[in-house]
Order: C-alpha cells, then structure tokens, then sequence
C-alpha cells in the first residue's frame, strides 16, 4: 500500500482516542484506505500534560503548523477558533485534505473554510463535527441531496440531555448532574456552552445549512439553555405527558416566495410517545422529516471520546480514499472476506 502521512493536532479526549485506534487498527484501515495511515505526529499545547490514553512522545510536538505541511491528512481536533482556523487554512493550502470536529469553527466560519478548500480541490470532512458517532452529516448532505428537507429535530447535546434525563428518571437535581456529567467527560471544557446552548446552537447551525443547502449564520439561531429547568417544571411536565428535552428545530416555514427558514435550540416540551421523549442518558438522536423521504430518525452516542473517534475515522477513510483516486471518486476497498455463517445470534 501506498502510505498517507497524517497528522493529528489536539490529544484530548477524542483525540487521543484517534491516536490509539489509528495504531490499533492500522491493517484493516489500510485494507479500508486503499492506504496506510501513518500517524507523523500529534501536535498538543503541553507534551507533559496527562492524557486518558498513553501516546508514544516521540509522536507529539508543539510545532503544529510544521507538522501541517508534511501532511496528506490534517485531523483537527483542538476545539476552539484560534489557532485551529489557522491551522486548517495552512493544511488547505498545503495540499492536505482535512477532518475537524470542530462546531465552533464551522458554525462560524464555516464559508471561510469550505471556500478556501474549494480553491485548491481539497475536502474539508466533519463527521464528528455534530452529534457525536452518529452519521447525520452525510445523510443530510449526500443521502437526502435529492429530497427537500422540512424540518430537523434534534437532541444533539449529550450533557444537557443526560442531565434533564436525570431530573426526569430520577428527581435528580440539576447541579448534582451536571457534576456527573463532567466527571463522564461528556460536558465541554466550559460546560456553560452545553447547559446555555451554545454547543446545541452551533451543531443546529451546521445542520440547517446542510439541510436547506444554505448558510445559516450562528448569529441567527434562537438559543435557550436549561438552567432555568428545576424540579419542579420537570414533574409539570411529567404528569401532562410530557419530557423536557433540549431541542435543535431547524424548519423550513412558509412555501413558494415567502420561504424562510428558523433555526432555534430551547428547552421543549416532547410528547412521551415521540421516539425523541425514549433518548435516554448522554444519547442524541436526530429526527428528519424529508418531502418524499417522511419521517428519519438517526440515534446514538452524542458525546463520548471513543465514540466520537469513530466519526472521525470514517473521514479519515474516505479522505485516504480520495486522496488515493487522485481527488475525485471514493477509491476502492480491500475486502475481508470473511465466512459467512448460516444463522447469526443477535
Ligand atoms: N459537550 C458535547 C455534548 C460533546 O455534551 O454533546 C459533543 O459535542
């Protein structure tokens, strides 16, 4: 197999678990691929800090932006704007195809980004950029590219629907949660971007604009966060039949020259029958409704470092496949061949 040097800039929680499934899985990747994946470094602000997974030293390096350039493959998964913008537009205009998870960059400038990879031919993959391990980015922008999308709901943030699913199950109390939450490893750094609905917010607006194939701005989300949710709304909400769940509507309103669109992350009120009111625990799920398509639901783990590594691998793939049909088409898979038994045990 040809190699494919990638290069990783961030080791946290999903990061470092990359790196390791990377090294883990190095030969079916490459029978995936088409391509070995060679991991040429992991660019971190401190090569000292503790990490949840033990990565070889001599692989990290502050040097981020020399890494870059020796990359076919650049996977950001720093977080933030700054210096992870930089980063990427240096990998686009090095060459490299690049895979981010990042929502805060994409929800905001996400056009600066795309335009800068459509100069030079390269693809910008991001899977992992919104409801964690769950497939949502493709679907929305290749499966149902020949449908209308009418309306999204989604519960795409892990830490607010574990902790309101707490409150619900339980009579748990919101701070006692959120704790949890973060000791799981489900709540950002600063977990007043999940419970304010920020991450919400930025995820519905990468959602809305693939479902409407246009931009939607963050500035144009209408965010509502749930601290304001107590105990007391929770059992309201119970006894009329009804969960309170943290919601990303993203609608298309009106029809003909009136359309428009609404985008907006609030605390609702979901009928208990509605699949969305079973989405227990750090769980998301996304619901579609499509013109000719009807009703989708897409459903799993939201938040989560394995978990999420696992979007971002599936770029990884289908990068190395791009990369290796020369730009254009998928490339081609090495098959396991496997033996096919007559009755599976599920
Ligand atoms: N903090 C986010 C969540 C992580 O709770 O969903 C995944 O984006």
């Amino acid at each position: 197999y040809r190699r494919l040097r990638v290069a990783l800039l961030g080791a946290g929680a999903v990061g470092s678990q990359v790196a390791s499934l990377l090294r883990q899985h190095a030969d079916e990747l490459a029978d995936r691929a088409g391509a070995r994946l060679e991991l040429i470094g992991i660019a971190v602000r401190d090569v000292d800090a503790p990490r949840d997974v033990d990565l070889p030293r001599e692989l990290l390096t502050t040097d981020a932006e020399s890494l870059i350039v020796g990359a076919d493959i650049v996977i950001e998964l720093m977080g933030g704007i700054e210096p992870a913008r930089s980063h990427l537009l240096t990998a686009i205009n090095s060459g490299a195809d690049v895979v981010t998870a990042n929502k805060a960059l994409l929800a905001t400038h996400g056009p600066e980004i795309f335009d800068a990879a459509d100069q030079v031919g390269a693809e910008v993959y991001y899977e992992a950029a919104a409801a964690g391990a769950i497939p949502i980015i493709r679907p929305l922008r290749d499966s149902l590219a020949g449908d209308r999308v009418q309306r999204i709901m989604g519960i795409v943030n892990g830490t607010t629907n574990y902790i309101l699913d707490r409150m619900d199950t339980e009579g748990a109390e919101f701070a006692d949660v959120l704790a949890d939450a973060q000791r799981l490893g489900y709540a950002e750094a600063d977990p007043t971007a999940d419970v304010e609905g920020y991450d919400a917010a930025q995820k519905a607006a990468i959602l809305a604009s693939l479902a409407f194939h246009t931009t939607v701005p963050l500035e144009s989300v209408h965010r509502e966060g749930i601290t304001t949710i107590d105990k007391s709304m929770m059992d309201a909400a119970r006894h009329a039949g009804y969960v309170i769940k943290l919601l990303a509507v993203c609608e298309r309103l009106n029809g003909g020259a009136d359309e428009s669109i609404s985008v907006r992350v609030y605390p609702a009120l979901v009928d208990r029958a509605h699949p969305l009111a079973s989405v227990h625990g750090a769980n998301n799920a996304v619901f579609v409704q499509a013109e000719a398509a009807g009703n989708l639901m897409f459903y799993g783990a939201g938040a989560g470092g394995v978990q999420t590594a696992s979007a971002v691998l599936g770029d990884v793939v289908s990068a190395a496949r791009r990369h290796i049909a020369g730009g254009v088409g998928v490339g081609e898979s090495t098959l396991a061949n496997l033996p096919i038994v007559p009755i599976g045990r599920v």
